[in-house]
């Protein structure tokens, strides 16, 4: 991603804070790859310059913390929480309250990353009041950068009160899982002739000043369309390879999650069976008196 700082002189006055000089700071960057924060105007660079950038959710401070010193470019506390983290079957139930102390944890460990924390179900959608009264939670208590809410065009009044209230947003369309009901299940959306109606669900959202949209299993060419249609950045999530940027939920994608994987997810490692075989060898080791050994006793 461009994140250079000579490309775009709005961020040359930025003076990174310097690593390792305070609790909680990682090492350096490895060489090449920029210490200052990833900001809206980054990701807007990246759409521009035609590169790509990465988010992963994150939930708590040590995958912050990993995410981060990967260089992954945002990381968002997503309301996937609720499926991911508080043993719910969907998104639906999470709320604010159990959101927020997430959103902490992630936004006081990273240093470089920018945290977009998801406005769960119910939090945004009664007015633009409400909206924009939840987004100032989220960045005031949960320290994040910016939020996320699902809709489409119907919402771009809603976008606009947020962002003139000094609420970035990022938003949502295609297949939105706090609609899954509505949309009964999990269904590819903007097929055919229905690609048009997510490009102006894009358009009005972007016309209202979200900085960036992002799309769920929408088809490729779709995508490509609505990327085409927009100047500000997109991300996909089954939604193809036209994207600006790219986001999974990181237990699919490290693999610590079991079951069945949705087709748009990618899995880089075993983390389960990692787990598991520590787990294991661990209950084995105790049962059988191998540990603690002398070497773990005082
Ligand atoms: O909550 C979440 O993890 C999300 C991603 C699926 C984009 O919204």
């Amino acid at each position: 991603m461009a994140t250079s700082n000579s490309s775009d002189s709005s961020a040359s006055a930025e003076v990174p804070a310097p690593y390792g000089s305070g609790p909680g700071q990682h090492e350096a960057p490895a060489a090449g790859r920029k210490p200052a924060k990833v900001r809206i105007h980054h990701l807007q660079q990246a759409k521009r310059d035609g590169t790509r950038f990465a988010m992963l959710t994150a939930y708590e401070q040590y995958t912050a913390e990993i995410f981060d010193a990967a260089g992954i470019e945002v990381l968002l506390v997503g309301d996937s929480a609720s499926n991911n983290v508080y043993g719910n079957e969907t998104s639906l139930p999470v709320t604010v309250d159990e959101l927020l102390p997430l959103c902490r944890a992630v936004a006081r460990t990273a240093k470089r990353a920018m945290v977009v924390a998801d406005l769960p179900f119910g939090s945004y959608e009664v007015s633009a009041e409400q909206a924009v009264a939840t987004g100032v939670r989220f960045l005031k208590e949960g320290l994040a950068h910016a939020v996320k809410i699902e809709g489409s065009a119907y919402y771009a009044p809603t976008v606009r009160a947020m962002v003139q209230a000094g609420i970035p947003v990022m938003a949502h369309i295609g297949f939105t899982p706090q609609s899954e009901h509505a949309l009964g299940g999990y269904r590819v959306q903007g097929r055919g002739d229905d690609a048009q109606r997510l490009i102006d669900d894009a358009r009005a959202l972007s016309d209202a000043g979200a900085f960036c949209v992002l799309m769920e299993m929408v088809p490729a060419d779709t995508a490509a369309a609505v990327d085409a249609a927009v100047d500000v950045p997109t991300i996909g999530i089954g939604a193809g390879n036209a994207t600006t940027g790219q986001v999974l939920v990181w237990q699919d994608m490290a693999g610590l999650r079991g079951g069945r994987m949705a087709k748009f997810v990618k899995q880089y490692a075993d983390l389960r069976t990692t787990l598991l075989d520590a787990a294991t060898a661990y209950g084995d080791d105790v049962r059988s008196g191998q540990f603690p050994g002398p070497e773990h006793s005082f």
